[in-house]
């Protein structure tokens, strides 16, 4: 599956051509183009031998070199893939099973933040740590609701929703943007005002890869409170797991606004004192002080026998650290710095809508029991999101949700995986009846092939739907609309991009 030389050679001619200044281009040859490309590719399951490469990395360092990619690969018949932080759970910013070229929009990477606006500009290619680290730069009253995990890309992270957390105070990131720059399929800039609010509506939460190349996102900041309190407390089975985590189903949505709680779940290899058995990390954010926070779980959550001692007050910045497993008494310029260990992984989600009866729990206390590096996590919805409405933006995932789940399963070894591929889509299937269902949704941001897959991206309306209900409900047909609309030919595209079809002239 090569790229013609030809059309190699004249794609280069048409980049020169329609840029005023150089634009870095990598060709397989080139002595950094295997450390560009391994940069930040998350997952090592989509780094080996036969994994096929692009043919050019090109990494703009203006958006007039978005607008020349645009225009030369569309002209010449190159599919692009764009790049921002890696982290797509199927690889989908950086293979593809047709000859491409990957955006990389690691250059493009600024941040403005403007205090007494109370909003930031950020572009694709920063990260979600050195956004925080530059608001808490310059105020220690204002942060911004997005990821647990600082590494992560904005580009792709806002394109799917976003969430951390903050999202029962304020919801998700992309429910935070108000303006975007993008570049279109004809190579144009585009504003919130010059898109228009179709598509401004599509690109916060419709998936990366689909709408155009986001240059950039215009946020709104928030509230935080000078002091705010983390805390986690692990159970294991023999302490009462299976009851507590029983309990936080019932309580967890429905807590204020302001305490976050979720539950980090993996099972622990057997030592000389104890067997083999199942922690659950209670792993909580509350905006607030320790005090405050006492008396609430004493209310609201006294199985967690929450003490003074466990609780460790801290700024919200400090706060992202924490929740990035440093310790909270760390730098917060490691947030400028911060690498994610790489590991081969696979990764699924759902979301529940009422509690798993505990012998449902214990089903999967057997089975996390089985395989080794695997984890569920809960995250607790409602809140703020229960007050958002499902069509406001392309996420759907709001009232009447309880939680979600993202199960995990990593290994070491390159080569044999079909014993985590299976172990997890067995487990998937064991927890149908306690899930969402008709559809049975899942986070587009926790991108899974296993829903379908299209074959370059060309799939029809009706094979999408398989993945599109699930990750849209019905927002998906408005994707579609939109899409058809904006990109009638399928210019931007991946494995589970959003079909076009014929629209009535
Ligand atoms: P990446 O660069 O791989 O892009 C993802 C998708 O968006 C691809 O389809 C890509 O083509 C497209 N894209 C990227 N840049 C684009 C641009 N500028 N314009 C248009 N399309 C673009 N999620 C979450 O909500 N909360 C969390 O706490 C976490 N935590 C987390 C931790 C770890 C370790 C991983 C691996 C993942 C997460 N995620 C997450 C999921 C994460 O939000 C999701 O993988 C994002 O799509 C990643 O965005 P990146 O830019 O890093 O990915």
């Amino acid at each position: 599956l090569g790229m013609p030389s030809s059309i190699h050679c004249n794609f280069l001619h048409c980049l020169d051509q329609s840029s005023q200044s150089s634009i870095p281009v990598y060709t397989p040859n080139n002595s950094n183009y295997l450390s560009i490309l391994k940069s930040t590719i998350q997952n090592l399951k989509f780094l080996s031998s036969t994994t096929p490469k692009p043919h050019l990395i090109i990494a703009p360092l203006h958006q007039s070199h978005v607008q020349a990619i645009v225009v030369c690969s569309r002209r010449h018949g190159i599919q692009i893939k764009v790049r921002s932080g890696g982290h797509d759970y199927e690889g989908l910013s950086y293979v593809s099973d047709v000859p491409f070229l990957i955006v990389d929009m690691f250059n493009l990477r600024s941040i403005t933040v403007d205090v007494e606006d109370r909003t930031a500009w950020v572009q694709s290619g920063a990260l979600l740590g050195e956004l925080y680290y530059r608001i808490a730069e310059q105020s220690h009253v204002l942060g911004f609701p997005a990821g647990v995990c600082p590494t992560v890309g904005a580009g792709g992270y806002f394109s799917g929703g976003g969430y951390g957390a903050m999202l029962r105070k304020y919801g998700l990131a992309a429910d935070n943007v108000i303006d975007a720059q993008l570049v279109d399929v004809r190579g144009r800039i585009l504003s919130r005002e010059s898109m228009g609010e179709d598509l401004f509506w599509a690109i916060r939460g419709g998936g990366g890869g689909s709408f155009g190349i986001i240059i950039s996102w215009k946020i709104k900041l928030v509230d935080v409170p000078p002091i705010v309190t983390v805390f986690t407390i692990s159970k294991i089975l023999e302490q009462g797991a299976t009851s507590i985590v029983h309990k936080w189903q019932e309580i967890a949505h429905k807590l204020p606004n302001e305490l976050f709680i979720r539950v980090l779940i993996k099972p622990l290899n057997s030592t000389k004192k104890m067997e083999k058995t199942v922690q659950a990390s209670f792993n909580s954010l509350f905006l607030g002080d320790a005090e405050k926070l006492l008396i609430l779980m004493k209310d609201r959550f006294p199985e967690l026998g929450l003490r003074r001692k466990d609780c460790i007050e801290t700024s919200w910045i400090r706060s992202t650290l924490y929740f990035a497993n440093y310790q909270v008494e760390a730098t917060p310029d490691i947030l400028l710095n911060m690498t994610q260990a790489k590991e081969f992984s696979k990764g699924k989600s759902d979301y529940v809508k009422e509690p798993i009866p505990q012998i449902g729990l214990q089903g999967i206390w057997k089975r996390l029991l089985l395989q080794e590096d695997s984890s569920l996590t809960f995250t607790p919805y409602g809140g703020r999101m229960n007050e958002i409405s499902e069509y406001e933006i392309p996420f759907p995932h709001r009232n009447g949700t309880f939680y979600q789940i993202m199960y995990k399963v990593s290994w070491k070894e390159a080569p044999r995986f079909a014993k985590q591929l299976s172990w997890i889509r067995e487990l998937y299937s064991y927890m149908a009846p306690y899930v969402s269902k008709n559809p049975r949704q899942a986070y587009v941001n926790y991108r899974d092939l296993d829903l379908g897959r299209s074959k370059n991206g060309t799939t029809n309306y009706l094979r999408g739907r398989a993945w599109g209900t699930k990750y849209f409900k019905n927002n998906y047909e408005r994707l579609v609309y939109v899409k058809s609309k904006y990109d009638p030919y399928n210019f931007f595209r991946n494995e589970q991009s959003i079909p076009t079809v014929a629209l009535p002239q």
